[in-house]
């Protein structure tokens, strides 16, 4: 099982003013549908700016497992050596995903319509994690799926014979969920097709156009209707990476609250199924620009420019804009928390089944680092206590959450006194360079 090692408490000290140029690593979403796409056409393709977190290097392992050749050419640059659409081969060993919900489920619905058997685990916080809403779906192609009680990891799936292409329309807001169905359709005959009511990261479908399958998406009143046809012959891309708004969320959040701050993020990711954080940090009245707004690989890009901002007001969170910054609510909480007046996060269920239930962690952290919490079961809300206001002084727990751990050193640069996280060893699986960025600009962290 790949895991994170042993615990790794860090301690977050108030921050210097952070200066300078935070160049954060590339999109997660991104780089995985770059590797599993990569092996299901034939040929090379090659991609710059790979995010090396463990959850991507767990896919790229994964991949090799199915019979792809990856290859690693150093500073972000790696090549896959596709099999093609329905070419995967059975793997002869168990195929561990680590902490990521994103690789197993879409490499599942990969493997879904080929006449293979695979099984997946992962460490104790994906084991943990719902897959029926993958495999009752994936059910509908003809696939088989034995897990543990509750539809948890390790789970064997034994992939369609002769699958059936589907229409499905997906329940809850999942881009893992939408994309595990369009990548089993893949390789079923005839056309797939994925109906979401609210629209969410639509980086699957992109890259699906980008490699040459026939998609086409329609927005209706069902919802998003999204229609892909089976068995096309995927040619190989050449990808560059954009630079993770998800990654970026932390040291933009972090310059809001620290005095004196002003932070320079370059070449963000700003599609409109990611952005909401940004949008929502604007609406409360912080001092963040985007600057020299371009294209990049097919994905609008820009530079981000933040700067300390104490006078931001807490707010009401359009629940519409949910699914375009459901990763950020943990940082989104912190900001907050430095913010004057309430702000309310609301249709936020999909929080509790994340790497952690969001939630309560960081509503436990917060509680203990003085900072008043209030939450149901799909809502919450922070009291924020001004721009000098957060006591700080407490440990908080990651619960194997990645986002969770950033998001309290985020915090301790900004409060009164030192935040402590029991386990910072989590953060490697999305942001491996996330001490040294933060460092470098001005954070002050220590290790027990
Ligand atoms: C992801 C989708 C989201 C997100 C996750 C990455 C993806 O999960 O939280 O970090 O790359 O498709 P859900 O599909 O569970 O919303």
């Amino acid at each position: 099982m790949s895991g994170h090692g042993t615990p790794t408490p860090m301690t977050s000290h108030r921050a210097e003013p952070l200066k300078g140029v935070a160049e954060v690593p590339g999109d997660k979403s991104i780089s995985h549908r770059s590797l599993i796409l990569g092996a299901m056409a034939i040929g090379e393709t090659r991609i710059s700016g790979l995010l090396e977190g463990d959850d991507v290097l767990d896919t790229a392992k994964a991949m090799q497992t199915f019979g792809a050749e990856v290859v690693n050419h150093g500073g972000g640059n790696w090549s896959v050596f596709g099999v093609g659409v329905g070419g995967f081969a059975e793997p002869d060993q168990v195929i561990d995903c680590g902490n990521s919900g994103t690789g197993v489920r879409l490499i599942m619905g990969t493997m879904a319509t080929s006449p293979i058997t695979a099984t997946f685990t992962g460490d104790a916080s994906l084991n943990g994690r719902p897959m029926a809403r993958i495999t009752d779906p994936l059910a509908l192609f003809g696939t088989k799926a034995v897990g543990r009680k509750g539809g948890r990891l390790p789970m064997t799936i034994v992939g369609a014979a002769e699958p059936t292409p589907v229409r499905y329309v997906v329940p809850v807001p999942s881009a893992q969920v939408k994309s595990a169905v369009l990548l089993a359709g893949l390789n079923a005959p005839g056309k797939t097709v994925v109906i979401e009511k609210e629209a969410t990261r639509d980086h699957s479908e992109r890259m699906l156009a980008g490699f040459g399958a026939e998609i086409t998406v329609e927005d209706t009143e069902e919802g998003r209707v999204i229609t892909l046809t089976g068995r096309p012959e995927l040619k190989p891309q050449e990808i560059a990476v954009p630079r993770d708004p998800s990654s970026a969320a932390f040291p933009v959040c972090a310059a809001l609250i620290t005095p004196g701050s002003d932070v320079l993020v370059p070449g963000i990711g700003l599609n409109p199924t990611r952005a909401g954080l940004f949008y929502t940090l604007q609406d409360m009245g912080a001092d963040l620009t985007f600057e020299n707004p371009r294209e990049e690989g097919g994905e609008p890009v820009a530079d981000l420019r933040a700067k300390y901002s104490p006078d931001m007001q807490g707010i009401e969170v359009p629940p519409a804009r949910a699914a375009s910054m459901i990763d950020e609510y943990p940082v989104l909480s912190v900001v907050a928390a430095f913010a004057s007046g309430t702000t309310m996060m609301a249709g936020v269920k999909e929080l509790r089944v994340k790497e952690s239930d969001r939630i309560d962690a960081m509503a436990r952290g917060l509680r203990a680092n003085g900072v008043t919490v209030d939450e149901g079961e799909d809502w919450w809300s922070v009291d924020g206590l001004g721009p000098d206001g957060v006591p700080g002084g407490g440990t908080c727990e990651s619960f194997l959450d990645h986002r969770i751990a950033m998001s309290f050193m985020v915090m301790g640069m900004g409060a009164q006194n030192p935040v402590t996280v029991d386990d910072g060893s989590p953060i490697t699986t999305s942001f491996p360079i996330f001490e040294p960025l933060m460092t470098g600009l001005g954070a002050k962290f220590t290790r027990a």
